[in-house]
């Protein structure tokens, strides 16, 4: 028979998404290529970051301010580009929003054939780039509703349900590309001598209940007395081990595999915390609860949330069932 380690060097990306339809339907064959241009993406941002402390220009800071008040790095303007030159001329997207820029990006050429919408947050944990350390980009792919000839994107501030497909790459030792079509939830290592993503895992699940607990508790004098208990809670009981690196895809990304809980409340002066809900907290909430996780601001599972703007927050706790039931329990019952 043939080579075991052939037959699984050829489970490439745009393969196996093929192989998530029954068929060559014109859908299957547009996520296809969807996914393709995602890979590519992937791929550019992870050639430019292994590169960062060898070339001028990758690192630091542009000196201007987003939309969400934070100071913009200069990989977080490439990572964003990246996105939008990979959709140029693809037909397939017509439109790109992201936490980089004000109002959604039109590719003009590509609309209105290009019926999809990609949420994006090009460079996820952007701390961490100037100390060579992980981080992701995180991507939801959305059908376009409507025509919206007024190009205000109102069929975007609709739930995470909505959603066809969604993921992350992980940019770390290797670089990892994770997704879901809504048919389980399956990862990818990046092979740099071929340039493709060979398939690691298929229908991960993730565990019911388990030892990771990540959150900023840095931020404990500005938390309401419920997470303040929680986190009490944890310091007093066994089986806990702390784990926070400044990117939410690699922390949620070991709880994936190990199981755990991730959180970022909201605090005083900030109810609604600091993620946002298009194209960090949803995408990562699809992929979670086809991994058989939960995702919740507290109150609300994060995918029936209707966003009132493009870029809305809200808190996030998100991972194994039984560990983020525990904090909700908290929030809603004190104990
Ligand atoms: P981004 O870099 O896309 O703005 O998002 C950073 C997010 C998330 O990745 C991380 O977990 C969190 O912000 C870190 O925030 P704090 O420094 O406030 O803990
Ligand atoms: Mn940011
Ligand atoms: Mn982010
Ligand atoms: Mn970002």
């Amino acid at each position: 028979g043939t080579d075991k380690s052939l037959d699984r060097d050829c489970t490439t990306l745009s393969r196996h998404v093929l192989q998530q339809f029954q068929n060559f339907s014109p859908e299957a064959q547009d996520l296809s290529a969807l996914m393709n241009r995602i890979a590519l993406a992937g791929k550019l941002i992870a050639r430019r970051m292994s590169h960062a402390g060898l070339m001028e220009g990758v690192l630091g800071f542009t000196g201007e301010v987003n939309v969400q008040g934070e100071s913009v790095k200069k990989m977080d303007v490439y990572a964003n580009d990246v996105f939008i030159s990979v959709f140029k001329q693809s037909g397939l997207v017509c439109r790109l929003a992201s936490e980089e820029m004000d109002k959604p990006y039109y590719i003009p050429e590509n609309c209105p054939i290009g019926r999809y919408s990609l949420l994006y947050d090009p460079i996820d944990g952007s701390s961490n780039t100037d100390t060579n350390l992980s981080l992701g980009s995180i991507f939801a792919i959305r059908k376009q509703e409507g025509d919206d000839l007024d190009g205000d994107a109102k069929d975007l501030l609709a739930p995470g349900h909505k959603q066809i497909a969604a993921g992350y790459i992980l940019y770390g030792p290797s670089t990892m590309l994770v997704y879901t079509m809504g048919k389980g939830v399956h990862s990818f290592t990046l092979d740099p001598s071929l340039g493709e993503f060979i398939l690691t895992e298929e229908n991960i699940q993730i565990p019911v209940h388990g030892p990771v607990y990540s959150v900023n508790e840095g931020n404990f004098w500005q938390w309401n007395e419920p997470i303040r208990e929680y986190v009490r809670y944890v310091h007093r009981t066994e089986g806990y081990t702390a784990r926070y690196s400044g990117a939410m895809v690699s922390d949620i990304h070991r709880i994936l595999l190990q199981g755990g809980v991730f959180l970022y409340p909201g605090t005083l002066p900030k109810p609604e915390g600091k993620l946002r809900l298009l194209y960090e907290s949803a995408p990562l909430a699809f992929l979670i609860e086809q991994a058989g996780g939960k995702a919740t601001t507290g109150h609300q599972n994060i995918l029936d949330v209707v966003p009132s703007k493009l870029h809305q927050r809200t808190p996030l706790i998100i991972g194994s069932k039984q560990d983020v039931a525990k904090v909700e329990s908290f929030i809603q019952n004190g104990h």
